[in-house]
Order: C-alpha cells, then structure tokens, then sequence
C-alpha cells in the first residue's frame, strides 16, 4: 500500500532538533519575561479578512500565499501566516487597552504560507514574536530592538547584525510615494513586470519589494523615504538611533528596507544571516501605529518583531542531550517487571534514564549500555530478581561492578 507522506513543505521536527526549539524558546521566555512581556496564546486559525484587512492586499502574503479555504458553513478561514493581526485582534477583543496603560505580549507557534518550499522556506514554519501595545515613543522600538539583541546573543548568536529603516508616517508617505511614481515613469512602466505596474497604482512601495530580477534592478536608483522624512518622524527615527548607539548595539541603516507587510509606519528592522542560503531573514519587525485602529479599536500605537525559528536553528549547533543517570539493563525476561517497578523509584526520585524490555543478552545490552552515554548500568536478572538486588557497573570511573541490595541502592539516592 502506499506510504502516506506528509504535505509539502511541512516538516517533521525529532528529538534532536525539536531541543534546539525548545532551547529557543526557553531562552526566549526568560529574555521576554524580563522585560516585562507576558505570553499570549491565539489561534492558528482566524477569519481570511483578517489578515486580508492588516497584511494588506497587495502583499504576496495575502494575494498568494494564505492557506485560506471555506469551513463547513462556507465562512472563509485561513491558517495565520503570521502572529501579529492575531495578537491584535486578540487585544482589541479582550477590551484590556485603556490609554496610556502599555501592555506587552509574546507569542510562539506554527504560521503558514504558500510559498515555493526551498532551504529555510516552509510552508509551516514557527515564529517567536514580540508586540507593545500603547507605546508611540520610539523607547519601546529601541527596546524591543535591544531585546530581540540581547536574545541573540543569550543563544549564541553574537555576530548578526539589524538592518533599520524608518517608513515615514502617514504624514510624509504620500510625499515620498508620489516621488517613486514619478521615478517608475521616468523608467518606462512597460519595463516593470505585470504585478509592479499594477502595485505603482494600489501601493508604489510594494514594487521596491518585488523578487522579480528586472524589476530589481529598475528599482536601484529609486528615491528612498529617509530623504523625504517628515519632522516628527525624524526625530522618532533619532531617537531610536540614539539609544541603540547609547547601548553600543551595531546595526547597519538600510533605506531600502520597506518589509513585505503593509501595515508598518516609521520605524522598520530585519535581521540577516549570509550563512543560511539565499532566505537570509532571520527575524524582522517594526511599528504599526495604525493597526489597531484599522481593526476597529481604539488609537493605540504598536510595534513589534516575529524570529523565524527555522532559519535561527540552521544557525545553532547540535544541542548535548543530558547525559542519563542510569541505564537498567534486564538480562532475563522473568526480572522485566520487577526491573520497571525499581525503574519507576529512580525516576520518582527524579533520576533520568532508560530500562529495557523484555530479557536479552548481557553483550547487547552492555553494547546498548556504552552507547547510552548512561553514568551506570544496572543489571536485573535471574539472581537479582530472586535475591531483591542490582548489579551496579560503573560506567564512567573505575568500571567497578558490585550487587547489593535494591532497597539500599534507592536509600543511597
Ligand atoms: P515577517 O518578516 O513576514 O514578519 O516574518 C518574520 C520572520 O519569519 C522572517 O524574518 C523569517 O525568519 C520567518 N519566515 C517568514 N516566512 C517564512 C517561511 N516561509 N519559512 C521559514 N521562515 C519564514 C512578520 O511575520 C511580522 N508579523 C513581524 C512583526 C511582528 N512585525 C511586528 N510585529
């Protein structure tokens, strides 16, 4: 019969790489919790005008890429591709925001998307994300900047640098669009491919984001928003910079860097990794003032960043697994339940190791014994079982092998 595989682009996680997730979300956890973020938990499916009203439709996220299909009713529903409009519209329900209160949320989970599968591109992959609420002081950038930093560097990972921009507000956008229009025109809209020539008319910034080589290159010379900041943004912009500067975190400004998510204003970030292939993104983020607003709640500032967990665990070394206390051994079937009943004291007095099923020979288990990395080997068989001991073999000093008794050895515990 046919094997059943799994869905392309979703992978399996074992042992050995679910730690190194688990050890990023630990780590993650205690960071966040530090300052001051508590942990939210939504759902991994929400309404399709959701994301279509905060992503923005002329996204690749939105426009080709949601796992988006109708549910029993015909009411469309999609598997989030990202956390953000979750959160918030978590947020806004919850009716917790009153103003001036700052609230601050972290969030991990699996997200979807519909892209081209390829190395650290999935179609679920998982995301660490971090959001302020209420907060329209370019503080709570920076220190979300530094705290996504420090992070980093709990992990390991000292040597990424942040890509930052600033996007302008609604104030001084349109300006700066109007200055891209003019530029695509002066390039010949025919040159663009087809999804630009729309975007130039429904979202300018979108073409400076296109993947598209022709269109990349058409787009080099293009005017950037920093030259067309409004006053208030570029003061906000400073002070971002200020601070980062203050806490000797590098980061490198990138004035092209616009995000592939329509709801950012003002300040923007990602950080890359060039050791991970071509999908060099490891995290990215940045401020969304209006948001909230759009999804029908109150004038509430944001900001935030999500970290794709994939492409950080590409870049963290195989984790050393904790070395067992113990490796039970049972040489002869008639001590297996016996051998469980005293597995299950160690373990009760918080040892960690493994027991054997069933009987075998006293050569393959010492093989499995070795291989286990175990600090003892504990052998049950027929004598044992008859005379309530253990043959305790020390595996990692003297090799020393004595039998005592089963109540003496969990009293010396
Ligand atoms: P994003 O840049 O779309 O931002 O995604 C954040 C990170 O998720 C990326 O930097 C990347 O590491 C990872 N990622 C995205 N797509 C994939 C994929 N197909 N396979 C593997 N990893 C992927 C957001 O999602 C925003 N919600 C971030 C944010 C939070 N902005 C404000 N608050």
């Amino acid at each position: 019969m046919a094997k059943i595989q799994k869905i392309k682009g979703f992978v399996d996680l074992f042992p050995e790489e679910a730690a190194k997730f688990t050890f990023m979300e630990k780590s993650a956890r205690e960071t966040f919790e530090r300052y001051g973020f508590g942990e939210l938990r939504t759902p991994v499916l929400e309404k399709t005008e959701l994301f279509q009203k905060s992503i923005g439709e002329d996204t690749d996220v939105v426009g080709k890429e949601m796992f988006t299909f109708p549910d029993r009713k015909d009411r469309s529903l999609t598997m989030r591709p990202e956390a953000t409009a979750g959160v918030v519209r978590a947020f806004i329900e919850s009716k917790t925001h009153q103003p001036g209160k700052i609230s601050k949320y972290f969030t991990f989970g699996p997200m979807f998307r519909y892209e081209r599968p390829q190395k650290g591109r999935q179609r679920q992959f998982h995301q660490i994300n971090a959001e302020i609420f209420g907060a329209p002081e370019a503080q709570a950038d920076a220190e979300l900047i530094l705290m996504l930093k420090t992070f980093l560097n709990t992990i390991g990972l000292t040597k990424l640098t942040i890509e930052l921009n600033s996007l302008g507000c609604h104030e001084c956008r349109p300006t700066y669009k109007q200055a891209l229009v003019d530029y695509y025109k002066s390039k010949d809209k025919e040159n663009f491919c087809e999804d630009c020539r729309r975007r130039m008319e429904t979202n300018p910034l979108r073409v400076l984001d296109c993947k598209v080589p022709a269109c990349k290159e058409l787009v080099v010379d293009a005017p950037v928003i920093t030259d067309h900041l409004c006053d208030d943004c570029e003061v906000h912009f400073a002070d971002v910079k200020s601070i980062l500067d203050g806490a000797g975190l590098g980061y490198e400004l990138n004035p092209r860097l616009v995000r592939g998510l329509d709801y950012y204003v003002r300040t923007c970030f990602e950080v890359a990794s060039y050791d991970i292939g071509s999908q060099t993104a490891v995290a990215g983020g940045g401020r969304y003032d209006g948001l909230i607003k759009n999804l029908g709640g109150g004038d509430c500032a944001a900001t935030g960043f999500a970290i794709g967990m994939e492409r950080l665990a590409m870049l963290l070394d195989k984790l050393e697994a904790d070395t067992p206390d113990f490796y039970l051994a049972v040489v002869d079937g008639a001590a297996s339940n016996q051998a469980m009943l005293f597995a299950q004291q160690l373990r009760d007095k918080g040892l960690k190791g493994d027991v054997t099923y069933g009987g075998g020979s006293m050569k393959s288990r010492m093989r499995a014994a070795n291989k286990s990395g175990a600090k003892v080997c504990l052998i049950m068989g027929g004598d044992e079982l008859a005379n309530q001991t253990v043959t305790v073999k020390d595996m990692v000093g003297d090799e020393e092998q004595k039998t005592i008794s089963q109540a003496d050895y969990l009293a010396g515990i």
